[in-house]
């Protein structure tokens, strides 16, 4: 059995935290799949296009290599935004499945919003990691504080609430737990105990 873990869930629900420490334990390598939207958003702003032009975003897809996902503006506003227009087109999201399909061949820890549904359907852990949008926006709200961007907590929130509702409304490969996943809610549950939780079905599983 190939040691896949799906993680999928809502942005700054703390999937990245989980999925980073889980690949740390039990020795597996990890992708944060968010960062193929993000550098195929990246790669389209930087060509002058627009990442909701498909023909763009599609070339930007194909062309994309791994050293696309070391930018250090993988992060930025710009970037969070294009990301989830050109994660919106079904084009795009299937170029990006072997990539993804190819990293964990051997095994691997994948965190995104499709892992258990659609790029690895038949793994043997997948989580669901979920927080109410008020947890969310504060954490991230937080982070950007943490890098003196100018920003309010109500302006997060917005823009959390819009693009939650565009991942989960898309027609391709929308945000939803895989019938079989786990769903841990990290509202008010520190990341030792969500850690815990999540390494225990994982034992059991292996
Ligand atoms: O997880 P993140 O915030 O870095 O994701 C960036 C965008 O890409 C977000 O709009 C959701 C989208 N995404 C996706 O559609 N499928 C994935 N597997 C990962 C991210």
């Amino acid at each position: 059995m190939t040691l896949v873990v799906a993680i999928d869930g809502p942005a700054a629900s703390g999937k990245g935290t989980l999925a980073r420490r889980i690949a740390r334990h039990f020795g597996l390598p990890y992708l944060d799949t968010g960062k193929l939207y993000r550098a195929v958003g990246r790669k389209v702003l930087d060509a002058g296009d627009a990442p909701a032009d498909e023909a763009a975003a599609l070339a930007a897809a194909r062309a994309l290599r791994p050293s696309d996902l070391d930018r250090a503006d993988l992060r930025a506003p710009d970037a969070d935004k294009a990301a989830s227009e050109v994660a919106a087109i079904a084009s795009v999201r299937a170029a990006l499945i072997d990539f993804q399909r190819n990293f964990a061949a051997q095994g691997g820890v994948l965190d995104g919003r499709d892992i258990g549904t659609v790029i690895f359907p038949s793994a043997p852990v997948k989580l669901f990691i979920t927080a109410s949008l008020e947890a969310r926006a504060a954490r991230r709200y937080h982070e950007r504080q943490a890098r003196h961007e100018t920003v309010t907590l109500a302006e997060v929130e917005a823009d959390m609430r819009r693009r939650d509702a565009l991942d989960a409304t898309r027609a391709a490969a929308p945000l939803r737990p895989a019938p079989d996943a786990v769903i841990i809610d990290t509202t008010s549950l520190d990341p030792d105990a969500v850690f815990a939780r999540a390494a225990s079905l994982i034992e059991a599983a292996f």
